[in-house]
């Protein structure tokens, strides 16, 4: 059967911008002023997983008071907001913005679904949030990835229904959410070998967008 695809949905973090770093950088100064180990590596378990689960899992286990918690989380953002100031459009993935302009031309709806709570300031320091048809972000469902509730609330903004959508994704929690939420997935696996591993049950699999071509995806996906 062919896929009618008349929306795309885009994940923010490791999709359109690549923020992971500045992400770790926040994180691993809240961990050092703690005392708790933390490495390049482990924060790659954090992709595309909420704030409150990235801390669970830089926790490792360790229990610490509510009041606690809170307060790394919200120094670990503050940390993160300083960083931002340094994103200017020039970080805008390759080939992210002829996707889009592609994509705008054939008519797709186009929408960011991100569990990030600063996916706003983000899209407007890279100067794209006019592309966009409807933002999710952190704050517009409880569940976060891997629920399919931010993607389908949304497909729901768009108009969009998921078994006319594609979602973009880096991360095995958002493929695993749009999957769940019935919708088709690319799946954006990075040039490190060693963490390819997470995106390999999307429908299709790129390295990044630098030469994905929207006739050569939906193509693929008809394919998948
Ligand atoms: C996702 C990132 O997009 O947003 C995660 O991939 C991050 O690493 C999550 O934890 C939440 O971000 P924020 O900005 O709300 O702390
Ligand atoms: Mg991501």
């Amino acid at each position: 059967m062919t896929a009618r695809i008349n929306a795309l949905i885009f994940d923010l973090d490791g999709v359109i911008t690549d923020t992971a770093e500045l992400h770790y950088q926040a994180w691993k100064q809240m961990a050092d002023e703690e005392g708790y180990p933390f490495t390049r590596e482990d924060n790659e378990a954090l992709r595309g997983v909420s704030r409150r689960e990235s801390l669970n899992r830089l926790l490792k286990g360790r229990v610490i008071p509510e009041e606690k918690a809170l307060d790394l989380m919200e120094r670990k953002n503050r940390y993160y907001v300083d960083l931002l100031e340094t994103i200017t459009p020039a970080d805008v993935l390759p080939g992210a913005l002829a996707l889009l302009d592609e994509a705008e031309a054939a008519g797709l709806k186009l929408a960011v679904g991100s569990a990030s709570r600063n996916a706003h300031t983000v899209l407007t320091k890279l100067g794209i949030i006019d592309r966009f048809d409807a933002v999710g972000d952190g704050y517009c469902v409880v569940n976060t990835k891997p629920a399919p509730d931010l993607f389908l609330w949304t497909a729901g903004r768009l108009g969009a229904y998921p078994h006319n959508t594609i979602v973009f994704e880096d991360a095995e929690a958002g493929i695993e959410a749009a999957q769940r939420g019935g919708f088709y997935t690319v799946g954006i696996a990075g040039h490190d070998q060693s963490v390819q591993g997470r995106v390999t049950k999307a429908n299709v699999v790129l390295p990044d967008l630098a030469h994905a071509r929207l006739a050569d995806i939906l193509s693929k996906i008809n394919k998948a």
